[in-house]
């Protein structure tokens, strides 16, 4: 018997890693999606591989885990992908034992001298990461995608039965779309805010999720710095505003002096699917169809993807 097609809801980091995974198995795929790179929310993340905002911490390791590996061996050699390693400097306002991401970063990380942290800090970590600049990756993900003979077609999906009616095997890779689509009133928008700024010599990465300055950050791409951030909870509102910008200025020139001045170059606001936990599990229906969700990664989308895809690609081969 032929392998049964499968149908991806969802062109953003997760339906396009979804969808590529599935098809080097040998799935025919079809993606449907409401919104294309350069317009998804994927295209608004920061994109620094970190696993924040997203639980059970046990699955969220291992799927960050197998993301970084992939990321290291897959795409890091091509920098066409627009993936660059970057160091990152995750700060504490009090002294921790370990970073709660130690296991995500498979125990690959060194505390940080006292001398190096910030006023305000009294603990740190240093880990190498992964950046993904997502003005390129998306774009490269859905050529990689159409290169192994996945279709793709624009479409606003009102309920997953129009999906069931033309496929056996569905995923829901929809990110905060599944409120509808799956009816799911547990996933709720952790909105984000951002800058881009011209580089200004800092090469690595700064982040304070949980001290004075969160959400901070400042992580250094090719050709700009992206600022943030933003954590704003059942906040739906995608225009930029300016009082989040001050407050972002604010915190990225407490992280590192040199960005007491900086030239933006522009801004931006994503919407983080957020859940009490990630959705990835199989539906069984009735007829032998499987539905298969793969949502609410909070602000881990890229961080997770791989990892998650890999699980979904074994979850359909079941
Ligand atoms: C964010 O969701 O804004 C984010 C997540 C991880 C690292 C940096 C930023």
């Amino acid at each position: 018997m032929p392998p049964k097609p499968v149908l991806v809801l969802g062109a953003g980091v997760s339906g396009l890693s979804t969808g590529i995974l599935l098809l080097q198995a040998g799935r025919p795929v079809t993606l449907w999606a409401r919104e294309l790179p350069p317009h998804t929310t994927s295209n608004q993340a920061a994109a620094l591989w970190f696993p924040y905002l997203a639980k059970p911490l046990e699955r969220v390791n291992a799927w960050a885990a197998h993301s970084l590996a992939f990321f290291r061996q897959q795409l890091l050699p091509d920098p066409a992908s627009g993936c660059r390693p970057t160091v990152v400097h995750d700060l504490y306002a009090h002294p921790v034992a370990e970073p709660w991401w130690a296991a995500a970063a498979g125990g690959v990380y060194r505390r940080l001298d006292p001398a190096r942290l910030p006023a305000g800090y009294r603990d740190g970590f240093e880990t190498q990461s992964v950046v993904i600049d997502t003005s390129l990756y998306m774009d490269y993900l859905l050529a990689w995608f159409r290169r192994l003979g996945g279709e793709l077609q624009q479409k606003d999906v009102r309920h997953i039965d129009e999906a069931l009616a033309v496929a056996d095997v569905v995923i829901n890779c929809t990110g905060l779309g599944a409120r509808q689509l799956a009816g799911d009133d547990s996933l709720y928008p952790v909105r984000g805010q951002t800058l881009k700024v011209r580089p200004n010599g800092v090469q690595h990465s700064i982040l304070d999720d949980e001290g004075p300055n969160s959400l901070g950050y400042i992580i250094p791409r090719r050709a700009d710095i992206v600022l943030g951030g933003t954590a704003q909870a059942d906040d739906w509102e995608t225009d930029p505003r300016a009082s989040d910008r001050e407050d972002i200025l604010r915190k990225a020139a407490a992280l590192h002096p040199a960005f007491a001045q900086v030239e933006i170059l522009g801004e931006g606001v994503g919407l983080r699917p957020v859940r009490p936990s990630v959705r990835l599990e199989a539906e069984a229906l009735p007829g032998g169809q499987q539905l298969i969700h793969n949502y609410g990664h909070g602000g881990a989308g890229f961080t997770l993807s791989w990892g998650c895809a890999q699980e979904v690609t074994q979850l359909v081969s079941s």
